[in-house]
């Protein structure tokens, strides 16, 4: 098995929690190099990482460092940029999501990607996940009969409430990100994943809570404005077929107990239930199946089918596993542009109050 030389892009505090612990995990992995335009991030990242190399700009990175794999952890408005110099120097590439902020962004991406021969894949992993793996499985077999509609809820207090930052979290409100893109992403990947691509979009959205005091991390106790984007959205979508589906999503979100998702087919629903302490959901499954007498709620999944082990770097496993077998990965640059797609859409329905189509499928 070729293991990978990785250098990671964006020492963040995704970064951080994620990806410093965890890409070592992975077997056929090798972080060679972290890079920050924060000069000490870069350098303390290095250091714990067992003292790997460290840069300042991804030209130095590209010019100096020896790497098959970058990972792009920066901010959202870098993203685009450092992907096409990544894949244009022959790397292989792991993005942070969004990938890019138009579809014609990631569309360079992937026909770069084909040019150079390389893999390329964007989070969120979510697609991986063995919990959507086995609802897939559910729905292809049957088993709730044919799917009518989708639920999900994807979102938090905000940046600024709900995730430790060393960095002002800021950014997360200004143009160019927000609550879309940084969490619409979610949940528009859990929906699409399930019942695939979708044909047109609608949505509502305010902005709910226009200023904000930040509760943890280094900037903990300062307010900030909040007021130029909508932090609170209710996403429509229309699948075709009779199938449709409904996104809530925003920073608007201090605590849930709903399910993160449910889909209702003719025969029974899915659901994706966390237990209090429950990091991660499990299914439960209600099914009617009259000949047989059955009619009722269950589990699919007992503890030996369930990861022991599941982690945000699985995007770079797939990424590998893509190189290695020559094959797509699953979390697709295709599936993605969908994504930024509907992303860049909702805007437009906003604004003209209107149901629009979608251009691009995966
Ligand atoms: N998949 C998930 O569940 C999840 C969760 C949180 C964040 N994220 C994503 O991860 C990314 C980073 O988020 P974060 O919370 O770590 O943010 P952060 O602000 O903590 O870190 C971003 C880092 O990128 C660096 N950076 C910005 N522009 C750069 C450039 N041009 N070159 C090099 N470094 C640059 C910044 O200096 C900073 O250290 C974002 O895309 C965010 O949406 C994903």
């Amino acid at each position: 098995m070729k293991t990978y030389k990785i250098a990671i892009i964006g020492c963040g505090g995704f970064c951080g929690g994620q990806y410093l612990p965890d890409v070592p995990k992975i077997p056929n992995a090798k972080i060679v190099a972290f890079c920050d335009i924060l000069p000490d991030r870069a350098k303390s990242y290095a250091e714990k990482a067992g003292g790997v190399e460290y840069y300042f700009s991804i030209d130095e990175l590209l010019e100096k460092c020896d790497f098959d794999v970058l990972m792009n952890a920066t901010s959202i408005p870098a993203h685009h940029e450092i992907n096409m110099k990544a894949l244009a120097a022959g790397k292989h590439l792991f993005t942070q999501k969004p990938a890019g902020l138009t579809v014609e962004e990631v569309t360079a991406q992937i026909e770069l990607a084909a040019k150079m021969g390389l893999k390329a894949n964007a989070a969120p992993v979510h697609a991986m996940r063995h919990s959507n793996r086995k609802a897939r499985q559910l729905i292809a077999d049957g088993v709730i009969g044919k799917p009518t509609t989708a639920r999900v809820q994807v979102a938090h207090g905000g940046p600024e409430y709900f995730q430790y930052r060393e960095n002002h979290p800021g950014w997360f409100y200004e143009p160019g990100s927000g609550a879309l893109y940084d969490m619409g992403v979610h949940g528009l990947h859990y929906i699409t994943d399930l019942l695939g691509s979708a044909r047109e979009v609608g949505c509502m959205a305010a902005t709910s809570i226009p200023e904000r005091m930040i509760r943890t991390g280094t900037y903990d106790g300062e307010m900030m404005k909040t007021d130029k984007l909508p932090d609170n959205y209710i996403i429509t979508l229309n699948f075709g077929d009779g199938v449709i589906g409904e996104v809530y999503t925003g920073f608007c979100q201090r605590a849930t107990r709903m399910p993160t998702m449910e889909i209702y087919g003719t025969e029974g629903t899915i659901s994706f239930v966390s237990d209090p302490g429950e990091a991660r959901p499990h299914l439960e499954v209600y099914f009617d199946k009259p000949g047989s007498g059955i009619r009722g709620w269950t589990r699919p999944m007992d503890l030996q089918e369930r990861e022991t082990f599941f982690c945000d770097s699985f995007c770079l496993k797939d990424l590998l596993d893509a190189i290695d077998n020559d094959t797509q990965p699953v979390l697709s640059l295709e599936r993605q542009r969908h994504l930024v797609d509907i992303m860049c859409t909702i805007p437009k329905c906003i604004e003209t109050g209107r149901i629009l189509p979608l251009h691009t499928s995966f």
